[in-house]
């Protein structure tokens, strides 16, 4: 398959102004894409300085959209700002995330609705929102940042690990119905990164997992991807530790050990 070349393509990117989204929006830049750029509203002077700085250094165009996406019309608003003022996308990376820390039970319902609001519900809507319009071009690729955590189980995240699986099966499903129309869907499978989302209210400072799987940097993950992206692999987890981890041995070893591993794995350290 030829390689993508996003130069002089619009890029919409969620969840920009932090993180591995900052870090892709950065990669695409140095790749020549203009770039949409959303966050939430207290983070559009952040966002906005960013986008100023990535004009400056490559020439490219950007729009920032401070929008809250769990908000009932988050995505519908985003969609309609965009088309406005951007016009037709090439390419959408769903990339705005969250999680809830602890056990399922122990957890308000109110962090784990959120989580499956902005992991699963906003890439959703999203997706429905913008492929008529990359469908009707005949032309246009889906990015959804899914997670190592779709493939195995992640305790005391559980509502993580479900949406991401659901983005992993929802992102599969898609994109065989796009089959023969020019556009499809890819997944970004990143290993756990060291981001504001790892340090979200009681999370643990380290998770014992980190020993077995490392902890990288959101930098080092976008560099990787902006490649896969160009490649449009279907399903891309960085780094060969991780892919031999999460794609092979995870997969093939017993059910009985990888539930005993992810136990005490995804624990804090200090934890028993
Ligand atoms: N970190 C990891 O270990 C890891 C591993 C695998 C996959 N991922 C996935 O990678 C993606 C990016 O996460 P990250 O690790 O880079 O964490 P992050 O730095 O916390 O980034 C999350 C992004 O989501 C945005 N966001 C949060 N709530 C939002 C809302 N209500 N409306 C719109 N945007 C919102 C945040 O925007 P603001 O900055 O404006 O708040 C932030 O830019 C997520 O989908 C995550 O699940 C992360």
């Amino acid at each position: 398959m030829e390689k993508v070349n996003f130069y002089g393509k619009k890029v919409l990117i969620t969840g920009a102004s932090t993180g591995i989204g900052k870090a892709l929006s950065h990669e695409f830049a140095k790749k020549g894409a203009h770039l949409a750029l959303g966050c939430i509203p207290e983070e559009e002077k952040l966002l906005s300085e960013w986008a100023k700085e990535l004009e400056s250094r490559y020439s490219i165009k950007t729009w920032v959209f401070p929008i809250d996406l769990t908000e009932e019309d988050g995505p519908e608003r985003l969609f309609q700002e965009v088309t406005e003022k951007v016009g037709d996308i090439y390419a959408l990376v769903n990339n705005a995330g969250t999680v809830a820390y602890g056990k399922f039970w122990e957890i308000p319902l109110g962090p784990q609705a959120k989580t499956i609001q902005l992991n699963f519900i906003v890439p959703t809507k999203l997706m429905h929102l913008f492929l008529p319009g990359m469908v009707k071009r005949g032309d246009g690729v889906i990015y959804n940042t899914s997670s190592v955590s779709a493939l195995q189980p992640t305790p005391f995240h559980t509502v993580y690990g479900a949406t991401k699986a659901a983005v992993q099966s929802l992102s599969q499903g898609v994109r065989t119905e796009l089959r023969g129309t020019g556009v499809t869907i890819c997944t970004l499978n990143p290993p756990y990164t060291n981001t504001r989302l790892l340090k979200i209210q009681g999370f643990p400072e380290k998770l014992r997992w980190y020993s077995i799987s490392g902890l990288k940097t959101p930098e080092w993950i976008a560099q990787k991807a902006i490649k896969a992206f160009e490649k449009k692999r279907f399903m891309y987890v960085p780094g060969l530790w991780a892919k031999f981890l999460h794609i092979f041995l995870i997969r093939f070893s017993p059910r009985k050990l990888v539930d005993l591993v992810a136990y005490y794995g995804l624990q804090g350290k200090d934890k028993k």
